[in-house]
């Protein structure tokens, strides 16, 4: 069986990463069909020219999040049950996740939201009070859990930060998760839930269960790095850096794409979302940027279903000033 992956080693996402959402789109638009059976990673990887273990590492990602099973002395097969078949999009304009569509929308019972409030991943949206307090209302009467991904909500240009969900949350019915990897660095692999008081020792429980090997070190010191008010003092700092820099990206977009280009979620966070108004294929803009050394990221893996044309991720905490002006400046060149 010819499973036709078109691979480029000239992108950014590496090999095994490109096989995985190759795979995932194919299986998700009936290209693959449930319960049919995917050649092996030696074959796979024999026709595609590349090393087995590329492809095992896709494989397993894919296994791991339930679009493929194995069955032992048989082989991979596309599962029966998708995961996707479970999850439901919801719409987000300005204001964020607009609740109305969530209410009595769907056939089946939805028992859990997933929200990133302060700056919706991808789009930058930040989820405004009156929503939050509808999303919370919304959760109550349907008995339904909401799971709040604050990642960035450290960062935020302006307008004072909206109180959390966990904060506002009057009903226990709010799963609050915090990392420490965009306010210190994402391979102290630390992060934090706040879990109402009914679920504490299922959390333990699975946490237990799931794995028991603790930084404990790391956690030590981050405890004592934030007791001593290091923490505090660094966010400051940082928030005030990354500000500086968002201004010159979101300045230099403006003079050299003008009315081209349109910003996202420049608000809050350590990235923006930018849509530009352009004839040129996603695949093109990314080849061209290449060509001139800027990587760009597509917003495209972060819809469930269809998706957009021209919108990009743009993070600005690791490129200072003079960076970001040269990349957009040659990114101009490259439209060209
Ligand atoms: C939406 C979202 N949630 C959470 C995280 C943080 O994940 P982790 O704590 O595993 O680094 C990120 C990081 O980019 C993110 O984009």
């Amino acid at each position: 069986m010819d499973l036709a992956i078109a691979l480029d080693s000239r992108l950014p996402q590496p090999l095994h990463q490109q096989i995985y959402e190759e795979l995932r789109r194919a299986i998700l638009t009936g290209r693959l069909l449930p319960r049919q059976k995917i050649p092996s990673t030696r074959s796979l990887a024999k026709s595609l020219g590349i090393s087995r273990t590329t492809v095992t590492q896709s494989y397993e990602q894919l296994l791991s999040e339930g679009y493929l099973q194995t069955i032992v002395g048989s082989g991979t097969y596309v599962c029966a049950q998708l995961p996707d078949d479970l999850l439901h999009s919801v719409p987000v304009d300005d204001s964020g996740l607009m609740v109305e569509k969530l209410a009595n929308s769907y056939e089946e019972r939805i028992r859990m939201v997933y929200v990133t409030p302060s700056h919706q991943f991808p789009t930058g949206s930040t989820l405004s009070l009156p929503r939050r307090l509808e999303l919370l209302l919304w959760a109550q009467q349907h008995d339904a859990l909401i799971l709040e991904d604050d990642y960035d909500s450290e960062y935020r240009y302006g307008d004072r930060p909206i109180p959390a969900l966990q904060g506002l949350d009057q009903s226990d019915c709010v799963i609050y998760i915090g990392t420490f990897s965009k306010v210190l660095f994402p391979s102290l692999r630390i992060g934090y839930l706040v879990v109402p008081p009914h679920l504490v020792s299922l959390f333990a429980q699975v946490k237990w269960l799931s794995d028991r090997q603790l930084p404990t070190l790391e956690q030590k010191v981050l405890a004592e790095f934030i007791a001593d008010g290091y923490l505090e003092s660094h966010i400051r700092k940082m928030r005030s850096l990354y500000d500086q820099r968002r201004q010159v990206l979101v300045q230099a977009l403006n003079t050299h794409f003008g009315e081209q280009v349109t910003i996202f979620g420049e608000n809050a966070g350590i990235h923006i979302m930018v849509k530009f108004d352009t004839h040129l294929s996603d695949e093109t803009i990314i080849e061209r940027a290449e060509r001139v050394g800027v990587g760009l990221m597509s917003a495209r893996s972060s819809y469930l279903n269809s998706w957009s044309q021209g919108e990009f991720i743009f993070g600005y905490a690791e490129l200072d000033e003079i960076q970001i002006q040269e990349g957009i400046s040659r990114l101009a060149q490259a439209f060209n």
